[in-house]
Formats: C-alpha cells, sequence, structure tokens
C-alpha cells in the first residue's frame, strides 16, 4: 500500500519536544517587539500572485522561480513568500494609513518558497518580522537595525555580523545600471537564462544571481555606492553615524542587494559563521516607494524579518539555555469509579493554579499508572482508591526526591498541594 502519511520534503513536523524552544522565541520576539512599541499583525496566508509580482518583483527569483502558485475560480492566488507584501496590503486595506505615524507592526508568520532544500533553506519557512510605516528619517532605520539586533542578543545571538548598504534610489540607479550594463555587455552571453533577460528590466537583480557562474561573473562588478545621489549618500550617512551612537558594530557591504526588488536605500542583513551555507539570519530595509506602487499614496517605510529555523539552528549552535520541556505537576491516578471522580475533581482543582495536571483516561492497572507518569516526568503523584475516598486522605509523593507527604483530599487540597510545591521548590533552589 502507498504509504500517504508521510511528509514533504521541505516541510518539517515541529513536534512537542521542540515547541517549548520555538515557544520561549518567539515569547522572547514578542516581548522585544512590545518594548519598542511594535503591534502584532496578523494577515492570511496567501494572497492574489499579482500583489507579489507587483512588490516583491516580477524580475526576482522568488517572482520567477520560487513561489507556490494555485488557480483559483476567478483569480491566481499565491502562498506568501515573505511577509511585507501581505502586511502593507492589510495596512492599506484597512485604513491603518490613517493612523498616528509611524504605524509599527510584527507578524509570527509561515512563509513558502520553492528552493533547493538544504540546511537552513526550506519550502515551509518561518519569519517574525516587523514593519515600521511612515517614517523616512534615518532615525527610523537605526532603530528598526536596533530592534532587530537587541531581538538576536536576547536571543543569545548578539554577536551576529551585521552588514548594511545603500541601494540609493531610482535616481541613483539610473546612473548605475548604464554603467553596470556596460560592465556586463563582453560578457553578457555567458550570463544564465534569466540574468540575460534582467540585463534591460533589471540589471541589478543579476548581482543578486545565486548561479555560481554568473556569480563569478559579477565578482568585480561596479558597486551602486559608488553612485548614490547626495540625499541617498547623506542619509546613509546619517543611519551610519546614528549606528555609531547606539553602540552597534557593522560592516558596509556594497555587495548586499536584496533579493526582494521593493527596497530603496538601507538594506541590511545579520549573518551567522555558525549554521553553514545559509547564515543570513535575517534582512531588511527601506522601501519608501512600495505604498506609493500599491495604492498611490506615498508613505515611506522599513522592515525587517528573521528566519525561525536559522535562527533556531544559531542558538542550539550557542548552547542557549532554553530550560526543561515543561512536564506535568502532579499525576493524580485513581482505581474505581468513585477514586476516579475525586481525582478528576482534584486536578481541576489544581489548574485553576496554573499547575499542569493529568488523571488516568485509560482505565489502567495502578502499575501502569505509575509507569506512565514516571514516563512522563510528572513531579508529583497521588493515586486514589476506595480508601482515600473513604479516608479523604492520600499520599503524595514527589516522584524527583521520593518524600511523601499526607494530604486531604477535601476542598483544601489545591492550598495543600500549592505549600507542598512551593516548599519543595525553595528546598530545590536551597540546595542549588
Ligand atoms: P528575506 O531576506 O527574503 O526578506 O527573508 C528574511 C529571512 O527569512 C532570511 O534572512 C532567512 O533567514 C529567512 N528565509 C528566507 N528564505 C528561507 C527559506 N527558504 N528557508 C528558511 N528560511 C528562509 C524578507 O522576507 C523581507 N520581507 C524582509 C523585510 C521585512 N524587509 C522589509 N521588511
Amino acid at each position: 500500500m502507498e504509504l500517504i502519511a508521510t511528509r514533504n520534503k521541505g516541510a518539517e513536523d515541529i513536534l512537542p519536544s521542540q515547541t517549548y524552544i520555538w515557544q520561549t522565541v518567539e515569547d522572547i520576539a514578542r516581548s522585544t517587539a512590545a518594548t519598542y512599541a511594535f503591534e502584532e499583525l496578523r494577515f492570511p496566508t496567501f494572497e492574489k500572485t499579482e500583489l507579489f509580482e507587483r512588490s516583491v518583483g516580477e524580475t526576482t527569483d522568488v517572482v520567477q522561480k520560487e513561489m507556490w502558485t494555485v488557480m483559483g475560480r476567478k483569480s491566481t492566488y499565491t502562498l506568501r513568500p515573505e511577509g511585507t507584501a501581505g502586511a502593507i496590503r492589510a495596512v492599506i486595506q484597512n485604513g491603518l494609513l490613517n493612523d498616528a505615524m509611524p504605524r509599527k507592526l510584527y507578524y509570527l508568520i509561515s512563509c513558502f518558497r520553492h528552493e533547493n532544500v538544504q540546511k537552513g533553506r526550506l519550502w515551509e519557512f518561518h519569519q517574525f518580522g516587523a514593519e515600521m510605516i511612515g517614517s523616512a528619517s534615518p532615525a527610523a532605520d537605526a532603530e528598526v537595525i536596533d530592534f532587530a539586533h537587541t531581538l538576536l542578543d536576547r536571543l543569545g545571538l548578539g554577536d551576529t555580523r551585521l552588514c548594511i548598504n545603500s541601494i540609493g534610489c531610482p535616481e541613483c540607479r539610473r546612473k548605475y545600471y548604464e554603467v553596470l550594463k556596460e560592465y556586463l555587455t563582453p560578457c553578457r552571453d555567458k550570463l544564465c537564462e534569466t540574468c540575460q533577460s534582467r540585463f534591460d528590466k533589471n540589471p541589478m537583480r543579476i548581482i543578486d544571481c545565486k548561479v555560481p557562474g554568473d556569480k563569478e561573473l559579477v565578482k568585480d562588478a561596479p558597486v551602486i555606492t559608488d553612485y548614490l545621489c547626495d540625499e541617498c549618500r547623506e542619509h546613509f550617512e546619517t543611519v551610519k553615524s546614528l549606528l555609531d551612537n547606539m553602540g552597534l558594530e557593522y560592516t558596509v557591504d556594497p555587495k548586499i542587494v536584496r533579493g526582494l526588488d521593493y527596497y530603496t536605500r538601507t538594506v541590511f542583513e545579520f549573518v551567522s559563521d555558525s549554521i553553514g551555507a545559509q547564515g543570513t539570519i535575517c534582512g531588511g530595509g527601506r522601501y519608501d516607494r512600495l505604498i506609493d506602487e500599491l495604492c498611490g499614496t506615498s508613505v515611506p517605510a522599513l522592515g525587517f524579518a528573521m528566519g525561525l529555523e536559522r535562527v533556531i539552528l544559531a542558538m542550539k549552535e550557542a548552547s542557549f539555555d532554553f530550560g526543561e520541556k515543561p512536564c506535568t505537576d502532579i499525576y493524580i491516578g485513581s482505581m474505581g469509579d468513585a477514586g476516579q471522580q475525586l481525582a478528576m475533581k482534584l486536578a481541576k482543582a489544581v489548574r485553576e493554579d496554573g499547575y499542569r495536571a493529568e488523571c488516568d483516561m485509560c482505565a489502567r492497572s495502578v502499575k501502569a499508572q505509575l509507569k506512565y507518569a514516571d514516563k512522563t516526568g510528572a513531579k508529583y503523584c497521588l493515586i486514589i482508591g476506595d480508601n482515600e475516598v473513604e479516608s479523604k486522605t492520600g499520599s503524595l509523593k514527589n516522584l524527583r526526591t521520593g518524600s511523601q507527604t499526607q494530604i486531604a483530599l477535601d476542598d483544601t487540597f489545591a492550598d495543600s498541594f500549592l505549600s507542598v510545591e512551593m516548599a519543595d521548590s525553595i528546598a530545590f533552589e536551597e540546595e542549588l
């Protein structure tokens, strides 16, 4: 029989042994976003294909080669390959451009790109992204980069390399494209087919091509930084001095052009050297023309996104302390109907205090229940049989120390359990 229950290549299951790690990362991301006054935005997994074509750009690898697209009844839809386009679409459509500016938003999303699968490169992956809408000031660039850096620092990745560049505005690019095309003309025929088609439409894309032969050909090509107009140059200089002022270390890498077409002026990447070839953990930049392109209103904006699979790989490499996987606080087992009824009542009472409580759901023997409690790493265990029901007392066992406490199985149970658990925790801390 054909095995249907097989996972697709390029997508990963995240099992309970790993979800607590993801939750730790997500909690740190959310709390860091809150300290920078960013609010969460949620938006659909798919959008009309045209949105990505117009924003990410028709000559990008993402649009030309990597999109997961399906035919609907009337339109063609694409699973989001990134978050900026959908986030900005939602901002425009829901009137958020009328809010007090700058509007600061973040998102935790899954994205989809049909790339060659390897370590840190998947078909379905996850991003934490942030967008600041409504400021053209270099202070916004510095603040957004600082936000990304602070988050990486809180994730134990503070030493990730920050590389920045400015890719200017259309005016700078007009000049740059001329010299770049002049440089590439003699080797035009040797470029990959996609880049040959990009030559006239968007030659800067060729700089970002992943094909090894093309990479070699553009190795010594002119760089955009040498062709910035006065305003773009001044903007970049101010961003750099603000980063210096905040003590953020960076290198200017004129080769960074980013793989998405909406960028203008500042672009940046945080790169880890510990996770292999796909070391770019975070990428972002300014996109002052995107909102105009989508709705005709000119509003500057910028942002970044981190790939969470890569972040977690790097955190593991850096031996980040994720703490212990949370396990059951108390297993309340039982024998017989009366025992089970009482066990379920007491479990409900301790859950009110936030404890993780479990009861027997399989009518198993006491021995099997004890084995289950042990296997699942429960901290305390209590078994209620007819004797316990009658005497309204039971023996609460600490499965870590082996100590036993007699406990009343009545309305005082939750309070008594809380006292025992707290006293044991204090004793455990003191021992450490
Ligand atoms: P991006 O550089 O395309 O930028 O993606 C951001 C991050 O997502 C990358 O640095 C990487 O960590 C992760 N990533 C990308 N593709 C994959 C993949 N196939 N598998 C695993 N991880 C991947 C953007 O997406 C922009 N929207 C960022 C942005 C927000 N710019 C302005 N605002």
